[in-house]
């Protein structure tokens, strides 16, 4: 790109100077409609509560849901992504609770799923809440088995798409999980069941509070490096997107996000596909807690998210989906 213009014919702040010049040039806009919402859930009634790790977040009972669902509808949120806090004495080794048609997902799904509404519901495939280890799969010999899981995954998707999940979203790493799922969904009369991949997952350390949120934090001993991918890959993640695309993939995710704004970027440029960006639960408490603490102001939310759109994702989730929706409704 040539640079064309000099000073002082050209001055790049007349056009900044005017609010309505401002936003006569500005080059993208975020709208309701390009976020998703997480949202914790636990057993119980009448809980509403407060995640140490994530100031403002909370886990609720199912009684609650659809209170934040109709919140969801009423600012546009498109989507919103469930996931479980499963009491430890429901964990085990396989993670059997997560193909329990009455766990936490499976009831809120039938719950939510009861009235015929304008909004999706997407589930994380994995086993990670179910586990007693916190890992995403079965473990042999020290190792996350790549095959043997696979075949549980498949058992987890069809059972969310039994009960109605729009987006099934494995967030797992195993290899070759898109297309078996995909199969298993065809086969089973849920053709139009969409596929988020988790497609380009890293090992992060971002992470931290959502394990606390879900209650894998304590069990899981070690990393996810052996499936998840390493921070200091590029190449990589072309790989990991071209696969699950070939595979049946409706949207890929990236994750974190604003450490790896560059992946969502070379992603975007090299498949015409829907990206979405996971701006993780480490990234929503680094920008909390520094607002709570008055080191930055509360706009810091929507200039993190314009990063996102101006990398080239389509959508975020974001645990601020709400505060923002509202903001941007005004
Ligand atoms: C589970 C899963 C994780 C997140 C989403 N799904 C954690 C992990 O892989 O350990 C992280 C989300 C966040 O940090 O906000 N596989």
């Amino acid at each position: 790109m040539k640079v064309v213009g000099t000073y002082p014919q050209t001055r790049l702040r007349r056009n900044r100077k005017n609010d309505w010049s401002r936003r006569l040039v500005q080059e993208k806009t975020l709208t309701p409609s390009d976020l998703i919402w997480p949202l914790f859930i636990c057993e119980g009634k009448n809980i509403k509560e407060p995640i140490k790790t994530m100031p403002g977040i909370y886990r609720y009972s199912l009684d609650k849901i659809e209170t934040l669902i109709e919140k969801a509808l009423k600012y546009g949120i498109p989507m919103v992504a469930l996931f479980p806090n499963t009491p430890a004495h429901k964990k085990d080794v396989v993670g059997s609770e997560a193909l329990n048609k009455n766990n936490l997902i499976c009831k809120a799904l039938r719950l939510i799923k009861n009235k015929n509404r304008n909004i999706g519901i997407m589930c994380d495939v994995a086993l990670d809440p179910y586990t007693s280890h916190g890992h995403d799969g079965l473990i042999k010999n020290n190792y996350v088995q790549n095959d043997e899981t696979i075949k549980i995954l498949i058992k987890q998707s069809l059972l969310q798409a039994k009960m109605g999940c729009d987006v099934i979203a494995p967030s797992d790493m195993m290899d070759g999980r898109i297309g078996e799922i995909r199969k298993a969904l065809d086969k089973n009369g849920f053709k139009l069941v969409q596929i988020l991949s988790y497609a380009v997952k890293y090992a992060s350390s971002f992470y931290g509070p959502f394990r606390d949120a879900v209650g894998s934090k304590k069990a899981l001993k070690s990393n996810k490096k052996n499936y998840q991918m390493d921070f200091r890959n590029k190449n990589e993640a072309i790989r990991e997107v071209s696969l699950d695309i070939k595979e049946g993939a409706d949207f890929v995710m990236v994750k974190p996000g604003m450490p790896y704004l560059d992946i969502i970027k070379t992603v975007k440029e090299n498949f015409k596909i829907p990206v979405f960006a996971y701006q993780v639960s480490g990234e929503y408490s680094l920008i909390k807690n520094a607002i709570n603490k008055g080191i930055i102001n509360e706009d810091a939310i929507i200039e993190s998210l314009y990063s996102f759109k101006r990398a080239g994702a389509n959508a975020i989730v974001t645990y601020f989906a709400d505060v923002v929706a509202k903001k941007l409704n005004k």
